[in-house]
This record gives C-alpha cells, structure tokens and sequence, in this order.
C-alpha cells in the first residue's frame, strides 16, 4: 500500500521519531514540556508523566530548551552535561505557519568508537611529536669544523690556533669582534674539536629573547607556573645542552637582571627553573660572543664585572674583514662555492675587476655582508663570470662618492657628474641610504643596538630586521 506523507498517522511518526533519535524532548513557548520520550525519561529517572506539563529546566539539567523556545535561534551541537555524562545537544525552534511555537531538542553520548578513534590518533600525534622532538635535540649540533673558517692572514690564523687550542679545555671562551666577522662560525668549531662534540650545541640569542621570557627559556619552568604556561612544564635550553656547549651570542645585550640569574647559574653548576622548588644539576661548557666593548660597559655599570671575568676566561678577537683584506679572496671563492651549490650554478668566476673592487671595500658588515653582496651578484648573473656590474651600487661606486665629497665638503651642493651616475631602482637607493645611516648609527654609540635603533628613532625588532637585511646583524 502506498503511504502518502500527509497522511502519515501519529504512531507512524511517533515510532520514526523513536528511530532516528534515541533522546528526544518537545516543549512550548514558555518552555513546558509537552513531549519526552522513553530514553530520555528514563536516562534522567523521570517517568512521561512526571515530566510532561512542568517546566523544563526543572526536569532537565543544564537545559536550554526555554532559550531556544523563546529566541527562536537553533543550537546546534552544544555540548551538556547531564547525569555527569557529557551529551551533545542540537536544539531547533519549532514555527508552525511561521510563528514560534516551541521547540524540540535531542541529546545523544558522542560515540564511544569516535571517541576511541580519535584518542588513538591522539597518541599516535603525541608519539611521533616526542619522537622529533628527540631528534631535534639530537640535532642541536655544530654544524662547522675550523676547516670551514678560510683565511690565512696572520691575524686569522692566530684566531684559529687559539680556537683549536682551547677547544679541548672546559674554560669559558669569550670571541668578540664586530658583527659579521664569524664568531658564531668560531663556536661552532670549538664545539666540534671538543671533548663534548656528541652532546648538543644550544646557540642563544641574548638579543633577541624579550626580557620577561628570559628565565623560562633559559631554565625552564614547572608546571602551571605562569598563565598560559605549557601542561608539565618545559625544559630550559640549559638543561637541553646538557653536558654540551651553550652558545650565549651578543651577550652584552643581555639585561643585568639576567646577567646576576647567568652568573649564578654558572657558579652552583645548577638551574633553577621558574616555580619550581627543586634545583637542576648541569654540566655546561659556556661560549659567549658579543660586538661591543664588554671592559667599557664594565665600566659603565651596564654589565656585571663579575660575570665578565667568569665569561672571559679565554678571549678570542676575531679581526674586520678590513684588517685582514689578504683573506678576501679566498673567501669570496669560498662563498662563490657554497653560493653554486644553493642556486645550482656551475664554473662562476669573478673578473679581475670585481676582485679588486671587493678587496677595496671597508665591509662594515664584514664576511656577512660579503655573502649577501655575492649572492646578489650570483643572483643577476646571467654568464659565469661576475663583473663589477653585478656588484651593488655603493660598492661599485665607493671610489667615485668619496671623490665627490672631496670636491664638494658642502652637501647641498649635487655633485658635478651626477648626469652620469646611472639611475637604478629608487627601491635601491632608499635601501642604500637606510644602510648606510644603520651603519652609521651603529659606530656611533659602539654597536649597541638598542642604543642605535632609539637614535634612528625605530622600534629594536625593525631595527634588527633591517641589520638583518643589509648584514649588518651580529646574529
Ligand atoms: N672565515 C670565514 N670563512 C667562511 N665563511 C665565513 C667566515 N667567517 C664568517 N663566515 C660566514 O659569514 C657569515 C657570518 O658569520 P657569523 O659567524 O654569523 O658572524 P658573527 O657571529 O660574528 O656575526 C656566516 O654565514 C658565516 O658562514
Ligand atoms: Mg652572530
């Protein structure tokens, strides 16, 4: 027999309603119920009769059936406890000929085997996070040798033979020298030749922690230890390198409330991390690294002199690029060589112009502003060898600018052959002005670069960007 759909009877719809929905509540505009079913009445100990014509909320818990009659707005996958089970509730307003009558409501367990599904993927995702996160701190090692710090000038290589010849003691080394000049490369190598070359290499940023994250990063903390703190606490970069070297770069960029939690860490062997009682045993081999004039800021008062002295066991001063314009050429080559091999080149040379020009130059930004002028030049190249057109404009035209302020000491006036400096993009001459005025900011207060960004009036992480971009970054 065919069964057309308005004539489908009360006990049809009834028994459909008991099929597809397991719970099931009806109420009216003021939120009486006027339909439960059997599940629903019997999973919150209620008989049909008990509840029918009372009011919702007094019959269900966490009910917001009321709401719904009343608002007219459907809820969809609410989550509700009820019974201390957790149901999903959807709630649906109920119009007849377009007026708001009441409302119906299902709640229903979220499926057991969902639930299990979903568990296992969990640790199955929690698993293999551990599992990397092993590996990443396996991986936390040197990554250069002193094969790879090129350059045979006597100031060079008498760096070169202090590094390797400290490198088997535990003492603190201090490199300095102005950014660019391969100090983190020095620490990688030290590392390296070292007794603690298995164990990991943790390279920090002095600079670039915020001051309020200082401790927790570097020590740790314990769980619930600040809001938004991670469940279980988290391992300091201290304890990470354990039994391995930690790499303090520009440490004169640290805060002095740091330095003292630095320095007594360093003399107890110990870190504290932050809201925990207990005490953490480490073995360390510290390396440090800055640009500025560590003695000066002693004297200043900005850095702990003690801490000084416990970081300055050996000192190794790695000298400009400027001073040692011999070891230009092989670096160059050096870099032309890692430069191939990152943008898939073959056979690049440089024409002898360009050897004498880059051996000409001051380098501010030393072997890293080398690197990023050769990639740049690597990068326009469209034969095998670079020539001085490849070069960027301030380089290429160091000559003839300082020739033009030699005639002209009186800025305002232009100089008499600008008709025939080539025009290039306005992008590169505005980039070239902001370099040159970062680099001079920089000399000017010593390279302290927060000193340096408040005088050019940016903001410290804008400020370090742009170093970054020009080279002339100490990270
Ligand atoms: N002697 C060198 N030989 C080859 N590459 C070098 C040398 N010195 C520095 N570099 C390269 O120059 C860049 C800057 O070196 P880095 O160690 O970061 O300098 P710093 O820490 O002193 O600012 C790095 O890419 C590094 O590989
Ligand atoms: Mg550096």
């Amino acid at each position: 027999m065919k069964v057309e759909m308005k004539r489908l009877s009360v006990d049809w719809l009834m028994e459909i309603i008991h099929l597809c929905i397991e719970r099931i509540v009806i109420v009216d505009r003021d939120g009486m119920i006027v339909y439960i079913d059997e599940a629903y009445s019997e999973f919150i100990g209620v008989s049909f009769d008990e509840a029918v014509g009372r009011s919702v909320q007094d019959v269900i818990e966490n009910t917001r059936m009321h709401i719904v009659a009343k608002t007219g707005r459907k809820e969809i996958e609410h989550l509700q406890p009820i019974n201390e089970s957790v149901m999903i509730a959807n709630r649906y307003p109920i119009f007849i000929d377009g007026e708001l009558v009441g409302a119906v409501g299902t709640v229903m367990f979220p499926d057991p085997d969902n639930v299990r599904h979903f568990q296992n993927k969990m640790n199955n995702l929690m698993e293999e996070l551990n599992f990397y996160k092993k590996k990443a701190v396996n991986e936390l090692t040197s990554k250069y040798s002193f094969d790879d710090l090129i350059g045979n000038s006597h100031s060079f290589q008498a760096a070169k033979t202090l590094g390797k010849k400290v490198a088997g003691s535990d003492s603190s080394v201090l490199l300095t020298g102005e950014s660019g000049t391969g100090k983190e490369l020095f620490a990688h190598a030290i590392h390296q030749s070292s007794v603690r070359s298995n164990y990991p290499f943790v390279a920090i940023n002095c600079a670039s922690i915020p001051e309020v994250l200082f401790e927790s990063e570097l020590f740790g903390y314990e769980d619930g230890a600040f809001t938004g703190a991670k469940k279980g606490g988290k391992e300091g970069l201290f304890k990470v390198a354990n039994r391995g070297t930690v790499f303090l770069d520009e440490i004169g960029d640290m805060p002095l409330s740091m330095q003292s939690k630095l320095l007594r860490a360093l003399q107890e062997k110990e870190v504290q991390p932050v809201g925990g009682p207990k005490t953490l045993p480490i073995d360390l081999r510290i390396i440090a690294a800055t640009n500025r004039d560590l003695m000066k800021m002693v004297e200043e008062g900005t850095f702990r002199q003690d801490l000084f002295y416990r970081l300055n066991v050996i000192n190794i001063e790695i000298p400009a690029l400027r001073k040692r314009k011999e070891d230009i050429e092989a670096i160059s080559n050096n870099l032309l060589q890692k430069l191939e091999r990152k943008f898939y080149r073959k056979g690049t040379s440089f024409s002898p112009e360009v050897v004498e020009k880059l051996k000409e130059h001051q380098w501010p930004g030393n072997v890293r502003e080398l690197e990023n002028v050769l990639e740049r030049a690597i990068n326009v190249l469209d034969g095998t060898t670079i020539q001085l057109e490849h070069l960027p404009l301030y380089i290429r035209d160091q000559e003839l600018k300082s020739n033009e302020l030699k005639e002209s000491p009186d800025n305002e006036t232009p100089p008499k052959n600008l008709s025939q400096t080539p025009v290039q993009p306005l992008k590169e001459t505005i980039a070239q002005a902001e370099k040159k005025a970062i680099a001079h900011a920089l000399e000017v207060v010593g390279g302290d670069k927060l000193a340096a960004a408040k005088l050019l009036g940016i903001g410290k992480t804008s400020f370090y960007n742009k170093c970054k971009v020009y080279g002339l970054s100490g990270s």
